[in-house]
């Protein structure tokens, strides 16, 4: 890297050097001075290279330095985004400063196929399989015993199950007018391609979801017939076409035809089960597991979500989402709201780990599908080509790179952000992308253990200091390991 750059100048600097050096000696005229007069010149022009020398070495040294320094004095890109600080470089490091050296354990996914045996419970090994790097994706057969199956789902409906989406959530469509934005900027907004026609996959690419409600190819060409939006019958929408249409008329159209369950994003019904103190056994047992399992501290697991149990009818769907949002300096973490400095406009589930259980072997269908993961490359827009749409779960599962058929007592669980590559969490894996496909027959039973920790370190760790409500020389307890957890004893290749 450094020696690129520096030989070219040496060799620059070189040629000047012996063009300023005086013109040779007659030698040859005066013959019995020509050993003398020839070795000074001889010993001139090394002394000449030596300093050269010397001055490139001295360079070199600098250089280097120079770009150390440099790489110190940059400040870190998950520094606290309060900006009226100073940069870190000009502070004098804080407390929390030396707390970041806390590293999070990721476990290694070494390879598709990959399988590593892991202590969860006493007289019992585990074999978790990699069944992805992008995301970084595990598979551990009977995580849950039959019986602790049972006892969840019981649980569950005890306490009761809701309906996971309502059928129609107003007054989205306000946005638009909010942002202030006239039709022509939306259309050309949508026009990817800037053909100035509007195809099905440009809309849908922006518009997929409208209050809650799942757009497909299809219903779309139905809404333009339905509202003879398309005039020329092209099956695109051109600026005059669009321009006839009110913000809200897709919306309109397809309420005033009435929306069934299965145009939602998501057709299941949920409940939460806490695992704190006093909880079941079976639910404080696998809380215990997860924390294990993912070689967490405990307390990043203690404070994060209840577990959430979901059950799907026949005919039941979660179309393809992340579990967890993208990471943008003005984005809030739901968990950590307490200790947000400012209220945020944008508040998202900070989910670092996503732990899917199975709690029932489905009889048809109910696979969960990741449609890009080990893709060679993520891009939104080719999620929908030629009228195939990949985040589509009632349709497309089979299109999907990886599907992971539920099985009773299996556990998959992957990561939804990425590495900062300094230990803590950074930028959400796109890969992520993942839904139930449909279940096609029998009913399908999960619970999902949701990890979460806020990608701003500061953040987290004030969240932790607040809710343990300890002095502050004594919060560090929060993120650091407990002792009884250390990974080389708990992961063992095989
Ligand atoms: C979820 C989810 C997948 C499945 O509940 O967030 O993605 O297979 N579930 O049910
Ligand atoms: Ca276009
Ligand atoms: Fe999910």
């Amino acid at each position: 890297m450094i020696e690129p750059q520096e030989s070219p100048d040496g060799e620059d600097t070189t040629a000047s050097a012996t063009a300023t050096l005086p013109p040779p000696p007659p030698c040859e005229r005066l013959s019995w001075h020509k050993t003398n007069i020839c070795s000074r010149s001889y010993f001139m022009v090394v002394m000449v290279f030596f300093h050269i020398y010397i001055i490139n070495v001295i360079a070199l040294l600098l250089y280097v330095h120079y770009n150390n320094s440099q790489g110190d004095a940059t400040p870190r890109p998950d520094a606290p985004s309060s900006d009226h600080q100073l940069p870190e470089s000009h502070r004098p490091p804080s407390r929390s400063d030396f707390l970041r050296d806390i590293s999070l354990p990721r476990v290694e996914g070494i390879r598709v196929g990959h399988v590593q045996k892991v202590s969860l419970v006493p007289d019992k090994v585990h074999e978790m399989r990699t069944l992805s790097l992008k995301p970084l994706l595990f598979e551990i057969p009977e995580f849950l015993s039959e019986e602790e199956c049972r006892v969840v789902m019981q649980l569950a409906q005890l306490k009761g199950l809701m309906e996971s989406q309502l059928m129609v959530q107003e007054g989205q469509e306000e946005l638009v007018e909010e942002l202030n934005l006239s039709p022509e900027e939306i259309f050309n907004l949508l026009d990817i391609n800037q053909d100035g026609q509007l195809q099905l996959h440009e809309i849908l690419t922006h518009s997929r979801v409208r209050d809650g409600i799942w757009l497909t190819p299809e219903n779309l060409r139905e809404i333009y017939a339905g509202l003879k939006a398309d005039k020329d019958d092209n099956g695109l929408l051109s600026l005059e076409e669009f321009r006839l249409l009110s913000n809200d008329a897709f919306q309109r159209f397809l309420l005033q035809r009435g929306v069934k369950r299965s145009q939602l994003v998501r057709n299941s019904r949920h409940t939460w089960l806490y695992q704190g103190k006093g909880a079941h056994q079976v639910l404080q047992d696998l809380k215990k597991r997860v924390t294990r399992l993912t070689q967490l501290p405990s307390a990043l697991v203690d404070l994060s979500e209840p577990l959430q149990v979901v059950r799907y009818e026949q005919g039941g769907h979660y179309h393809a989402h992340h579990d967890s949002g993208p990471v943008y300096p003005e984005t809030a973490c739901t968990h950590t709201r307490l200790a947000a400095n400012t209220s945020t406009p944008f508040e998202t589930s900070c989910r670092y780990i996503t732990v899917l259980f199975y709690l029932n072997s489905v009889e048809g269908g109910g696979e969960t599908a990741f449609p890009v993961a080990d893709n060679r490359t993520y891009d939104e827009v080719s999620l929908i080509q030629n009228d195939v749409d990949l985040l589509d779960t009632r349709k497309n599962c089979d299109k999907s790179n990886l599907r992971v058929k539920p099985t009773k007592g299996t556990a998959v669980f992957w990561y939804n952000y990425l590495s900062d590559g300094r230990g803590w969490v950074g930028e959400q894996d796109e890969y992520s992308l993942h839904g139930g496909c449909v279940v096609t027959h029998g009913t399908k039973w999960v619970a999902n253990k949701w990890i979460n920790i806020d990608p701003d370190y500061q953040r987290q760790a004030r969240y932790q200091q607040l809710v343990s409500q300890q002095p502050e020389d004594e919060d560090d307890e929060g993120l650091k390991m407990s002792p009884d957890l250390h990974s080389s004893d708990l992961h063992q290749d095989l």
